[in-house]
This record gives structure tokens, C-alpha cells and sequence, in this order.
């Protein structure tokens, strides 16, 4: 029997939220969950009305020309490169790197060409690491590497600096024929990016204006190298769209209960949401998902301009693998956290474990069991002495990992993102607080039209009393 639903959807089981699983102290009463009118409200401001111009994200799944033209591409330049390489930053590297992790072979570039199905290696370079980007020239072939630049404001100065560096080194390789070599992602009219590739006639596909970095995922920031894999982008999307109507059908979804669930522990002090998937090739999936609440949800001011400096603190586990790290301070430690496991009924593969030690007591419990079983009864476990210490916690549920669900999860991750902003009433789209950091380092490296803002920074560098030890 399977343990979830008998359907693809996606589950959240919200059990050990509720009073009558962990107590009334810690927990939620069901009947203020369930008929909470923020949400009704909620759902016909964002989901029916789009109150919000930048809902638009929604509308992503249903698009077939983004999907075709990026599928026509990489069909006819799947086999003409070696070596993938994505340069971006955030939202322009969080969500591919979410979609390779969770839907291809973990050893995917370990793999053979036969056994990758003609595709290339696939690297990512998310960080201006010296070493690291020095060291990529170590193992690809720049003559055979299509370099993927992604930058939808199309001046980011880790991206482009990434850009600068590996533009010299195909230079130096291939001279002229450069171009060949480069594809661009980013803003279809503005900026440095997009303006290259007017001027050096570079492949280029565009990110909707409306869509902000960090819902890009099913735009060609995260469809390009997903189709390079082989990931079939349909299904991913269809996955997607499911999701999106199960929202707009009621506001009684995954998306709406998870932000609700958060919001009303966020209220009563527990600021913290741990998300800890059971499967490594969901836990950067719990990385994605750092970016976008942390982003969207970490404000100074709410929509009235009052100082709110609001801001639940997402932070990603991995199980089982840190129930020997951080679970001793999630049972023991204070209980102002929540916490959101991910786990699925059934694995691509299944290992039998046979042990030769027949007298052990240490493994013989092992023996004819399978690992699949170990990690889901460890995970029960965990959920167990969780939930006995108080500790709320849910499950989102996964019969399978693939295409589908993962289109569920991600879009559900990015609805409950909006519906959590409404409730706490803050503007998820923006990002001053990233932005004062990308002026500041303009300033610092001498981007012309920032000199005020440089002096101004260096009267504080200058006057600052530093104390070291
Ligand atoms: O979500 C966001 O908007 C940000 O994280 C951006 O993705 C990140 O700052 C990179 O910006 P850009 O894509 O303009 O280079």
C-alpha cells in the first residue's frame, strides 16, 4: 500500500504542527489553521485577482514558446560541446543547480558519454573564488565549452568578471569564432549583457522583465542547461502548471497551509525554519529555497514604510547526515525553530543489504533489510523524538522524485513565498539590502557614476578604529 496518496501530488502532511500532536504549548489549534481568513483573502488578491504585477511567475509553466525555443536550441547543440559551464549568481544560479541536483545522476559528470546520453559535462561557477575559477580550466577544454552567462540585470560584477575571464581564455583559443562559444540569459532589452549580444551577434534568450531573479527557474535560467541534461523540461513544467492550479482551484494547498504554518510560528517566536529533505538530491532544492524566503521575506519595512525588520531565518540540513551534526540542538536546544522534512515514498533504486557477519549483533538487525528502508525509518524517527520533544515539524511528501513533483515543489516553494509576504505584509519582490551591497562594491572598484557614493565609503573605511587580536 502506497504511504501516501495514490496520485503524482505532492503532499504535505501538517500532523505535528497541531495541538493535539505536540501540545498546546508549541502547538497550533487545527481550528484557527483551517479557517483562517487571511488566507481566502490571500488567495483571491494574488492567485485570482493579481493584485501584484509581478505575479507573473505563474504564467511561466504554461508558456510553450519559452519551452520550445529553448528545446530547439539545445537540440541542436547538445553534441557540438563537451563542457556546459553556467556563470551567475543567486537567483540566476540557486534554481538550475536545484533542477541538476535533484534530477540527474548524482556522478553525472563522472558518467561516460553513452551513459550521460550525449550530454555534456555540466559546471556550475556561482562565486568569484580565484582558485576555483583558475581550477575549471584544469578539467574542461574551453574550445569545447559552451559558457552560459546568466545575469538578468546584465551588470552583476561577480557575473560578469566570470564573463571577462573565460571571454579572454576562448579568445586565446578559438580567435574569432568566440561567439560560438557563449550564450546569454538575461533582461530581452536592458543592460550590459544584453547589449553584447546585440553587438557581438551571441545566442540570447530572454528573462521576462516581471520575473525577479529568484522565481526565474522555469524561465531559460533554469530550462537551458535542465535540457542540456536531458531533464525532460515538459514534464518539469506540466509539474509546475499542476501546481499552480491546485491554487488557483482553493486556497486549501500545500503553498498556502506552508506559509500559513510559518507565519503563525514566525508570530509566536519561532523564527527559525530548518528544511531538511531526506535524500541528497533534494537538499539543494533546501538551498534554493534559502535564497527565495530569505530574500523575499527579510524586510526592513512592511508596505505601510514601517520599520518591521522582519525576517524568519531559513537554514538547510540534510538527513540523515545531520542527525549526526544538528539534531542534538534541534531536540535539546531551544525550541524556537520549525522544522520542514522532505521525503519520498519510493527511490529509482533499491540497495539490498546482505551481511557476512552472521554472529554481529551490530549488523545482523541489517541484514535483508535495504538502505531504502533505513533511511525512511530514521527519518521517522527523527520526526519521532521531535515531535515527543514538541519540536513542530511537517513532511512534504514525494511519492517520487522526478520532473513532475519537482515542478510541484518548487512552485509551491515560490507561491508560499508570495502568500507568506501578504501575510506579513512586506514587498517579497525587492532586494535593497542586496542591492546596497552591489552599489557599494560598484563604488569600491571605481564604476564610473558611483564616485560620491566612493568617497563617502572611504571616509569610513579611513575613520573606522579596528581592533584585532
Ligand atoms: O533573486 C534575485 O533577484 C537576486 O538573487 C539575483 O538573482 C542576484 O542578485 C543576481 O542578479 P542578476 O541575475 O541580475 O545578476
Amino acid at each position: 500500500m502506497p504511504l501516501y496518496s495514490d496520485n503524482k501530488n505532492i503532499t504535505l502532511d501538517y500532523s505535528n504542527i497541531l495541538q493535539e500532536n505536540i501540545g498546546s504549548e508549541h502547538g497550533i489549534d487545527r481550528s484557527i489553521l483551517e479557517n483562517d481568513f487571511r488566507l481566502k483573502r490571500a488567495h483571491t488578491d494574488l492567485i485570482i485577482n493579481r493584485k501584484n504585477e509581478k505575479m507573473t511567475f505563474l504564467d511561466l509553466p504554461f508558456d510553450q514558446n519559452i519551452k520550445n525555443d529553448i528545446q530547439n536550441y539545445v537540440d541542436k547543440n547538445r553534441n557540438r560541446f563537451d563542457y556546459y559551464v553556467h556563470l551567475g549568481i543567486g537567483g540566476s544560479a540557486l534554481g538550475p543547480i536545484a533542477l541538476q541536483s535533484a534530477l540527474r545522476h548524482q556522478y553525472f559528470n563522472m558518467l561516460s558519454l553513452d551513459q550521460r546520453n550525449g550530454s555534456p559535462k555540466i559546471l556550475f561557477l556561482d562565486n568569484i573564488d580565484p582558485e576555483t575559477t583558475n581550477e575549471l580550466l584544469d578539467v574542461i577544454d574551453v574550445d569545447k565549452t559552451l559558457f552560459c552567462v546568466v545575469t538578468k540585470s546584465g551588470g552583476t560584477a561577480e557575473t560578469l568578471s566570470s564573463f571577462l575571464f573565460f571571454l579572454s581564455q576562448v579568445k586565446e583559443k578559438v580567435g574569432s569564432k568566440y561567439a560560438d562559444h557563449f550564450v546569454f540569459i538575461t533582461d530581452p532589452e536592458n543592460g550590459f549583457l544584453r547589449r553584447q549580444a546585440y553587438s557581438e551577434n551571441i545566442q540570447s534568450f530572454a528573462i521576462p522583465p516581471s520575473v525577479g531573479g529568484r522565481f526565474s527557474v522555469f524561465t531559460p535560467v533554469g530550462l537551458l542547461p535542465a535540457a542540456f541534461a536531458g531533464i525532460d523540461i515538459d514534464v518539469l513544467l506540466s509539474g509546475a502548471a499542476a501546481m499552480v492550479n491546485r491554487c488557483k482551484d482553493s486556497h486549501l494547498n500545500p503553498a498556502f497551509y506552508f506559509a500559513l504554518i510559518n507565519y503563525l510560528f514566525y508570530r509566536s517566536g519561532k523564527k527559525t525554519v530548518v528544511m531538511m529533505p531526506y535524500s541528497d538530491s533534494l537538499f539543494h532544492i533546501a538551498d534554493w529555497f534559502r535564497q527565495l524566503w530569505a530574500e523575499s521575506l527579510g524586510k526592513k519595512y512592511n508596505k505601510n514604510n514601517e520599520l518591521v525588520e522582519n525576517g524568519p531565518l531559513p537554514v538547510n540540513a540534510l538527513g540523515t547526515t545531520d542527525q549526526h551534526s544538528q539534531v542534538q540542538l534541534y531536540m535539546e536546544g531551544p525550541n524556537d525553530k520549525i522544522y520542514v522534512f522532505m521525503e519520498t515514498e519510493s527511490h529509482e533504486s533499491t540497495v539490498l543489504l546482505n551481511s557476512p557477519f552472521s554472529n554481529s549483533i551490530d549488523t545482523e538487525y541489517l541484514n535483508g533489510k535495504t538502505m531504502n528502508q533505513l533511511i525512511h525509518t530514521e527519518k521517522t524517527a527523527t520526526e519521532l523524538a521531535l515531535t515527543e520533544n514538541q519540536r513542530p515539524n511537517m513532511t512534504f511528501q514525494f511519492q517520487s522524485i522526478d520532473a513532475y513533483t519537482i515542478g510541484q515543489i518548487l512552485q509551491c516553494l515560490e507561491i508560499a513565498t508570495v502568500v507568506a509576504s501578504e501575510l506579513f505584509n512586506i514587498n517579497p519582490f525587492d532586494q535593497q539590502g542586496v542591492e546596497a551591497g552591489k552599489i557599494a562594491t560598484y563604488a569600491l572598484m571605481g564604476k564610473p557614476g558611483f564616485e560620491k557614493e566612493k568617497n563617502r565609503i572611504q571616509k569610513i573605511l579611513e575613520g573606522k578604529k579596528r581592533f584585532t587580536i
